[in-house]
């Protein structure tokens, strides 16, 4: 399986700290906020990473991530010319992909989890990441019946469940023809909840549910949590290593 970190987008909710800077190098407590995602990939056991970012600031995730050596990992990139939505920039990594399994992560997505299981044991079709949340409507939101997601409603009014469809997605190769079907949203983009609605539909989609804590970093609160919830996390290792 190989990894893919999607940076691209606007990070428009964050204005102006993303006027000159991209939103995946800001400071989530001691690092910059793309160490995250990409140490998650690296826990699960991946080695083949690849950063798809936007034009502005390709030349900082270069300098900063380099060749990945010192994460004993390699990295690949690759630019995503507009923000034209998370099924667009994930599109970008056919290649790469090269007809094996992906897992895919939104490069402002903190997660305390690890997921090597749910990886190393990942065969075909997909598989998300649910995390109960007290303010569904800002997420994907799963409608689950029995042991089956029934459907995924993107940012609904009226949320079915409290599980957030977390910024994590493990695919099988056909995703990227999945991609090539889908139509623009709303807001104009190609959403990854249609890819993973498309997988539903044909019965082959799996999830597991967080336990440890878990947050998107894309506006002031979210930013400000998901630092909290790293330093407050670091402290209890100190802790328990005084134990
Ligand atoms: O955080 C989890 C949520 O992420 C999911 O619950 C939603 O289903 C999913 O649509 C997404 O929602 P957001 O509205 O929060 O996504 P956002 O537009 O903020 O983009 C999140 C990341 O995806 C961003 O940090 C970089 C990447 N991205 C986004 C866009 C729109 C790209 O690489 N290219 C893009 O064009």
């Amino acid at each position: 399986m190989k990894g893919i970190i999607l940076a691209g987008g606007t990070g428009s909710r964050l204005y102006p700290l993303t006027k000159i800077t991209n939103k995946h190098l800001l400071p989530i407590y001691d690092k910059p906020m793309i160490y995250y995602p990409l140490q998650t990939l690296i826990d699960a056991g991946l080695n083949e990473i690849m950063i798809v970012s936007g034009r502005g600031h390709a030349g900082d995730f270069l300098e900063l991530l380099g060749s990945g050596a010192e994460f004993g990992v390699h990295l690949t990139y690759e630019i995503q010319e507009e923000a034209g939505g998370i099924a667009q920039a994930l599109g970008l990594a056919e290649d790469f992909a090269d007809d094996d399994s992906v897992a895919v992560i939104l490069g402002d997505n903190i997660f305390q989890d690890s997921v090597r299981e749910a990886v190393q044991s990942f065969e075909s079709g997909a598989h998300v990441f649910l995390k109960e949340v007290p303010d569904a409507n800002r997420f994907g939101v799963a409608e689950i019946e029995g042991d089956h997601i029934v459907s995924i409603e993107e940012k609904p009014e009226k949320p079915k469940s409290n599980y957030a469809v977390t910024g994590l997605y493990l695919y099988d190769s056909d995703v990227f023809e999945i991609i090539s079907t889908l139509k623009p949203s709303g807001r104009g983009e190609l959403e990854i909840t249609d890819v993973n609605n498309e997988y539903i539909g044909q019965g082959a989609m799996s999830y597991s549910v967080l336990e440890g804590f878990w947050s998107d970093a894309g506006m002031f609160e979210s930013l400000l949590r998901a630092g909290q919830m790293v330093a407050e996390s670091k402290k209890n290792i100190v802790e328990s290593r005084f134990y």
